[in-house]
This record gives C-alpha cells, structure tokens and sequence, in this order.
C-alpha cells in the first residue's frame, strides 16, 4: 500500500484555524473515516481523508527511533493470512476488514455487539509510541493510533466476576484465507488479566503513522500491549468477553511449556529454543550490536506493581 509521510506541523490547526471550523473539519475527518470503513478496503477516498496528521501524544512514549513504515508493514506475523514474516504484507488484499462488529459479551453490565463506528465512537484517539518485542527476538517502534484499552472496557461496566478479560480474533477462512490450515487452532485467542487490561498502558490500536491500521497489522482494530511478548496483541478482533477463569489462549494452547499466560517480557527467563535476553531491531543494519531487553519491555515503572510477589519463573 503506498503511503505518503507527512511531517505533523508544528502548528496544531485548532491554533490556526477558528475553533468552530476546526471542530466541523474533526467531524468531516471522522465522517470520512467511518463511512472508509463501510464502503471498503480501499475506498476512493483521497489519502488526506484517512489520515490523522495531529493527534496528541499519549503519556507514556518511547524516545526510540521509530522503525520505518515499510518495515512495520512488510515484516508481520498474521498467521491468518499466512505463517513467513512476508505472508501477511503479500496476501493483505484478500482480507476486506469491512463491515466490521465488535461483541462485547460476559461478566458485565452493559454487553452488546456495536459496528465499529459505534464503537471507537466514544474515545478520544491518540498516538501512541511503544516498543513492541516478538518472542522471537526481534523488536520494533510502531507509532499506533488508538484508544486507553481500559477507558473502553470500563464503559461496559465489568461486575465482580470479571477476573480476567479474553479476546477473540474473526473466524472466516473467506476473509482470512490461512484459517484454511490447520496450524493454529482458529479463531486466534488472547486474554489479560482484569488489572492488567485495566493498566493506562494497553490499547485498542485502529491505526499507525496516523493512518488507518494496514489489513497485516490487525485491521480494523487490535490490541497493543507493550510489556508483553508481541503474540498477545491479538489482531482483528471481533469479540471482548469479561470471564471469571484465565482464558485458554491459542500459543499457549498449542505449547504450554513454551508460551505462557503472563509472557511478560522477561530478559531473565528464556523461551526453551531462544535466549530471551537481547532483541535484534528491525530496520537496523546487521552490523549492529544487538540491543540489551529490558525487564517489562521497558515498562517497569508503570507495571511492575502487577506482579509483586508473583515467582515470574513460574508465571512466565
Ligand atoms: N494476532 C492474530 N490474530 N494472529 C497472529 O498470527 N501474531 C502475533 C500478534 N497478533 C498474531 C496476532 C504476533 S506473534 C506478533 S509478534 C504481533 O501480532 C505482530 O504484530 P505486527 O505484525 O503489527 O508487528
């Protein structure tokens, strides 16, 4: 997908332009994005149109180099549309993420199923520069568009039962064609504790570079979760379920000894095949030393709390 970046102005437009008309363009903007989402992946639309150029940044950033759009875009794992880190990019067009309805479903007092519109409707977006590392020992910079993951949830109004969140990827081999193969047992399956999910850290990502979320990336909507390993921001989903047991998550399900609930980022305790201890920065040149991990990613000082007293060798 060819994608033109544009450097934000320093000069927001709310400075520049009359509030009311500000405001009115902000609507447009939104109208314009909602209804690119109804009419189709690749809507007439000129690029403008679905882009946000000047979004407030969100509290926690990383100061990191941002990793390139085409890097963010061509290297993925979406086992849906297919299992080698170029798949995903290749094969992206035959996943129309349009229409798209979220369920919001289980140990709450508000449940429903919203189409998108309705749903991202209430939130402020903002953008959002974080870390993610793979358990594969890579790591990128990705500055994502989204939403607190915990604002959302809260608006469902979770009751006492709710001890853990799960979420649950779109099942259609006609959208997404690597549900064909049995690699994985579809639908992709994640879950967060309820105080994790609850964390300012997590988010419900809809896009990146201030443009709408690539299909290879989790388009229309997806989870970001920093601190952890990049296999528990699940993409596309399609269901939120507040339950009261630790959900069955699908690599967990597949290698238990290999991937655990937590899979907090963890220099300290290896995955069984790979040393977790350094990451290889995509975009990088190969000459490069590897970069050291860091315990939660980096995220300690906002996550640590979580997890005081817990053995982290046994809750990997
Ligand atoms: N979500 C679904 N539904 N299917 C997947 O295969 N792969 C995970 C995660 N979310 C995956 C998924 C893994 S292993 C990683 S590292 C990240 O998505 C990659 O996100 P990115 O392609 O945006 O870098």
């Amino acid at each position: 997908m060819p994608l033109i970046i544009k450097k934000t102005s320093d000069i927001k437009s709310s400075e520049i332009t009359p509030k009311s008309v500000y405001l009115d363009r902000r609507r447009f903007m939104k109208q314009v994005f909602a209804s690119s989402l109804l009419v189709g992946a690749d809507a007439m639309l000129p690029a403008w149109a679905k882009r946000w150029p000047d979004l407030p940044q969100s509290a926690f950033k990383a100061d990191d180099k941002l990793t390139s759009l085409e890097d963010i875009t061509s290297y993925n794992n979406f086992y849906e549309l297919g299992t080698s880190k170029t798949d995903p990019a290749k094969n992206a067009s035959l996943f129309n993420p349009n229409p798209w309805s979220i369920a919001v479903e289980g140990e709450c007092n508000k449940p429903g199923v919203f189409n998108l519109e309705d749903f991202i409707k209430p939130y402020a977006l903002q953008e959002y520069i974080y870390r993610l590392r793979c358990v594969e020992g890579w790591s990128m910079v990705v500055p994502w568009v989204g939403f607190s993951l915990a604002d959302m949830l809260k608006k469902f109004e979770p009751n006492s039962k709710a001890k853990y969140v799960e979420f649950t990827t779109l099942l259609d081999k006609s959208r997404l064609p690597g549900q064909s193969r049995r690699v994985l047992n579809w639908p992709y399956v994640e879950g967060l504790r309820i105080d994790e999910a609850m964390n300012p850290l997590p988010i419900m990502a809809v896009g990146l570079y201030g443009d709408v979320l690539p299909n290879q990336n989790g388009a229309p909507i997806r989870l970001v979760v920093p601190w952890k390993y990049g296999f528990k921001s699940i993409k596309s989903i399609v269901k939120i379920r507040f339950v009261e047991t630790m959900p069955n998550t699908t690599w967990n399900e597949l290698a238990p000894k290999e991937y655990g609930f937590y899979s907090n980022v963890n220099p300290e305790v290896d995955h069984p095949r790979w040393s977790q201890s350094t990451e290889r920065r995509i975009g990088e040149p190969f000459w490069k030393p590897k970069i050291k991990t860091e315990m939660f990613n980096g995220y300690g000082e906002q996550v640590a709390q979580l997890y005081t007293g817990m053995d982290l060798r046994k809750y990997f």
